[in-house]
């Protein structure tokens, strides 16, 4: 099976030549590290979903998902500023912002998903999970869809396909397709999901794995941005059938960006038994969570003395707390649906065979580039073409799916109107240029 490589269908590694902080950066931190755009962008400031760079030029970020709440929003901001003034320590001492948040926090989820554990990233609390996981079911076997991006730890990386490069999948690790909405029939998506889980689950038992889980970011925005729900219910039952749990990773999609509810497991009407959380959780603070059932939770509680130095400090929390508020006094998940709403049907409008398919939830929105509507047929050279000619226009998304030609379009959710219309303006230039 051969797998995409989301990182290399959005680097760029300029020369350098003519611009001494491009070379210097080269020198200094090595290959590995790479640039978005033909011509890189040198950002200095941002404001709600607006960005600006060195020389005063404004961008609009159709693109960050960290800065969820809008740039440097004031709320997070003064919250951050204000505890870094009074206090940041660790978990280790009694502190009332890491309890307060959990308990808020614990309320936006199905009542048996009751205990929460933070670290710093995404790819430690999917680490964790794995853990948390292996020791409830006493299995190492793990189901994950084709272009799974689940982080950059040694274990998150055995699951996270996507990343390619030097790395792969464990020997433990089952791959299934994605529910494919513009290729499979609606009707047929779940059930081919779930037998292909089934299938996936029942190698890994004769291979002598077990299985541990399945774990899934639950708007496959990796894979391509598959937001067809609910579709998950029976490949979660098939998981649960044969002794393994459900991870949902809401890394992408938690915290209102699919205007239907705070978290993307719940389009899907199920509860999972671990859920994963970052990103957006501290709008720019590095903070993430692992929320789980007390049960599932318990043999690794009790047998694992779990401490992160940084994860859940103070600082931290009242970011997230801060995140929070925002999201219910702004009305942030009313704005992700009506917004993404209004620029799905934007560009839907947009009459072009190059645009094979418009799709997504709230403010999480795929366009599918394609040589010919008729085939399907992938063009990764015209996405990458199109990313590029919206950055010429102070435009910023990027690509993302196995063959590199979905255009992932993920604004912080204080996208508005206006920014909606400046989005589809530079798009019908982009596609024209
Ligand atoms: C779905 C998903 N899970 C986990 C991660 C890893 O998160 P982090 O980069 O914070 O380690 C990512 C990163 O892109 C992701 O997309």
């Amino acid at each position: 099976m051969s797998f995409s490589n989301i990182m290399d269908s959005n680097s760029y590694t300029a020369d350098g030549e003519g611009d001494p902080l491009i070379a210097t950066r080269k020198r200094l931190l090595g290959p590995a590290y790479r640039l978005f755009y033909d011509q890189p962008v040198h950002l200095v400031r941002g404001q709600g979903a607006h960005l600006y760079d060195v020389d005063g030029v404004r961008y609009l970020d159709a693109y960050n998902n960290v800065a969820s709440v809008g740039h440097c929003h004031p709320h997070v901001v003064a919250a951050v500023s204000e505890q870094m003034a009074t206090l940041n320590t660790h978990t280790r001492y009694l502190h009332r912002g890491i309890v307060e948040y959990s308990e808020r926090l614990l309320a936006t989820m199905p009542d048996e998903v009751d205990q929460v554990m933070y670290a710093c990233t995404g790819s430690e609390v999917n680490d964790l999970a794995l853990r948390v996981a292996e020791m409830r079911t006493q299995a190492t076997g793990a189901v994950i869809t084709r272009d799974a991006c689940h982080g950059n730890t040694a274990s998150a990386t055995a699951i996270s396909p996507s990343l390619g490069g030097a790395t792969s999948v464990g020997a433990n690790v089952r791959v299934v397709d994605p529910p494919d909405t513009y290729r499979v029939p609606a009707g047929e998506l779940a059930a081919r999901f779930a037998d292909d889980v089934a299938r996936a689950a029942d190698e890994l038992i004769e291979g002598g794995y077990g299985v541990s889980c399945m774990i899934v970011d639950t708007i496959f925005s990796s894979d391509g941005i598959y937001a067809e729900a609910p579709i998950l219910d029976a490949a979660v039952e098939a998981v649960r059938s044969r002794g393994g749990v459900f991870i949902a990773d809401e890394v992408q999609p938690g915290f209102a960006r699919t205007g239907a509810s705070m978290w993307g497991f719940d389009r899907h009407g199920v509860a999972p038994d671990i859920v994963t959380m970052g990103k957006p959780m501290g709008n720019g603070i590095p903070i993430a969570a692992m929320a789980a059932k007390a049960d599932v939770l318990e043999p690794f509680a009790v047998g694992v003395p779990y401490f992160n130095t940084f994860g859940g400090n103070p600082v931290s929390m009242a970011a997230a707390a801060a995140v929070l508020d925002v999201i219910e006094n702004d009305g942030l998940l009313a704005n992700a649906a009506t917004v993404g709403d209004a620029l799905r049907s934007g560009l839907a409008a947009i009459n072009d065979p190059r645009i094979g398919d418009v799709r997504g939830a709230g403010l999480y929105v795929g366009v599918e580039v394609v040589r010919d509507p008729e085939t399907k047929a992938p063009d990764r050279q015209e996405a990458r073409r199109l990313v590029n000619a919206l950055r010429e226009r102070h435009v910023l998304i990027s690509v993302c799916g196995h063959d590199g030609n979905v255009l992932k379009i993920r604004p912080p959710l204080v996208f508005s109107m206006a920014d909606v219309d400046w989005f589809c303006t530079a798009f019908t230039e982009a596609l024209a240029a």
